[in-house]
């Protein structure tokens, strides 16, 4: 395999020197705006078919057990960085690591987010994903200092073991060779935890209503753009409002009477509007719905591709269940329970994660709109024009065999002389599973730990037998067949 930063920039290394700042600028990645669209010079490639270009193609492959077919082909065509048609705008696509973390690194003066219609017409205008300046900073800002405290995450660790315990006596009580599908009691005991921290709420009828108004409403993201009743969107955006309402409610009582520590994420926010950047009950209902899709999606997909890619490789699974029994003894011994950063030290563990994040690419690529000619790669480089939107593939990059020795092989020992918490600056752009600059995910940490904890608590109390499924890559990544094991305690 290559190292992490082969190829990549590190750019730190040459702040020192205005002069090697101006080599490295004259010949490696450069971004920069060009004024006139006269010398717009979009990367080779096809538009494809009037209206809808090349989406079709792209979700045909999207579909087929190897997505990332649609990029590789015309990677070969016409180079890592193409232009080409998608979701209804003329886009440039990049399957290249340097050029992925320009785009990812750059100010949203170039940039703007842009998703297809129906997901943004789902999110609404306040949404996170879809606010820019000063907004976005703000509440990405509290969000993540609000996921990262120690707090939170003793809290989250907490009722994470406390909900296992109880998933876990129940498989114990079916007996040996208990049928447990991985996907939905991961989505159900994230979601919960993760609703806790956002919203303050706690087990019950509402959290059960929140639960399947939402399921309503994530069926929508990617749905045609119609929003006439009997409508996929139709329904998904009632959905939204019903959730909005019960979230609006429990703002109002948190109004009524705050809590003194900043219990929930709603409570931060409540309490660090100011004038200028105010956060309205609209805009904090909103994003709370958005914070929900990691929990019932990504976090679990994350837990469950890791038991499918452990199924197949013993020697890791071995060598993970090695590592998790050492750390119970140890804590046993001395009679005391394991904290956040237990789980978070267990370097092996933390390896499996990252390649399991390398290979599951649960969010395939994210897609920018460019407001202004955006330059990418150098003078004789392409540009993004204005107005064309830009999707940086991470999928392509992660399995790219000149980035990794025999991408498709699961391999935790690749991590092992690497930073644990390998980011998207440290990998040159090669390595981008929760993106990166001001928008890299906030949630990452909690991810991580979450994954951690389920898989301890996993491979320390039961051995198990996959029964076999196939990952579906669109347009969400999930198990086809949720990830049936048959589990056995272990005595
Ligand atoms: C395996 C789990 C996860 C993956 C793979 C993931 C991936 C990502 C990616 C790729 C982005 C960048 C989107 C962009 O640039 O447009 C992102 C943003 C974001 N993530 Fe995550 N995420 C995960 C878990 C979480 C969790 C647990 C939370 C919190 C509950 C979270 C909250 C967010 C938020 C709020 C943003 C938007 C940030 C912004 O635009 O400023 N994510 N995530």
């Amino acid at each position: 395999m290559q190292p992490l930063a082969a190829g990549g920039v590190s750019w730190p290394l040459y702040t020192a020197s205005v002069v090697a700042a101006l080599l490295v600028t004259a010949v490696v990645l450069r971004l920069a705006a060009r004024s006139t669209a006269a010398k717009a010079r979009p990367p080779a490639g096809s538009l494809g078919w009037p209206l809808v270009g090349e989406t079709l193609q792209f979700i045909s492959a999207a579909y087929s057990s190897r997505p990332e077919s649609f990029v590789e082909k015309r990677c070969l065509r016409y180079g890592k960085v193409f232009r080409s048609h998608l979701w209804g705008s003329p886009a440039v696509v990049s399957a290249d690591a340097e050029a992925s973390r320009a785009v990812l690194q750059t100010d949203a003066s170039a940039f703007v987010p842009w998703y297809p219609r129906s997901l943004m017409e789902l999110m609404g205008e306040s949404s996170i994903l879809v606010l820019g300046g000063a907004l976005q900073r703000r509440v990405h800002g509290l969000a993540g200092a609000f996921f990262k405290s120690p707090e939170l995450k003793a809290r989250v660790t907490a009722d994470m073991r406390g909900r296992l315990a109880a998933a876990m006596d129940a498989w114990r009580a079916a007996g040996d060779g208990a049928a447990v599908r991985v996907q939905d009691e991961a989505k159900s005991i994230v979601f919960r935890i993760l609703v806790r921290a956002l919203i303050g709420l706690e087990q019950g009828q509402e959290m059960n209503y929140l639960r399947q108004q939402f399921h309503i409403f994530i069926a929508g993201l990617i749905s045609l753009p119609i929003k006439l009743p009997g409508t996929q969107l139709y329904r998904s955006l009632k959905a939204k409002k019903r959730m909005t309402s019960l979230i609006q409610k429990i703002i109002q009582e948190k109004r009524k009477d705050p809590c003194a520590a900043s219990c929930d994420l709603i409570d931060v926010l409540m309490s660090n509007g100011s004038d200028e950047l105010s956060l309205t009950d609209e805009l904090i209902s909103d994003n709370m719905i958005d914070f929900m899709i990691p929990a019932e999606d990504s976090v679990p997909v994350l837990i469950t591709l890791a038991i499918k890619y452990l199924s197949e490789c013993p020697l890791a699974l071995q060598q993970l269940e090695e590592e998790n029994m050492e750390l119970k003894r140890q804590k046993s011994d001395v009679g005391e329970t394991l904290e956040w950063t237990d789980y978070m030290s267990l370097t092996f563990t933390q390896h499996v994660i990252t390649e399991t994040l390398r290979m599951g690419n649960i969010i395939s690529g994210i897609m920018r709109k460019a407001v202004r000619d955006v330059e990418v790669k150098g003078q004789n480089g392409v540009v993004i024009p204005k107005g064309w939107c830009v999707l940086v593939y991470f999928r392509s990059v992660h399995l790219d065999a000149n980035v990794y020795d025999n991408p498709y092989a699961f391999n935790p020992w690749r991590w092992k002389e690497r930073d644990m918490t390998v980011t998207t600056a440290s990998s040159g752009g090669s390595f981008t599973p929760f993106g990166g600059g001001q928008r890299l995910c906030p949630g990452l940490d909690l991810a991580r730990l979450q994954a951690s904890i389920f898989l301890h608590h996993l491979v320390t109390n039961f051995m198990w037998v996959a029964q076999g499924d196939v990952v579906v890559n669109f347009p969400t990544v999930r198990l086809k067949r949720g990830m049936p094991i048959k589990v056995t305690p272990k005595t």
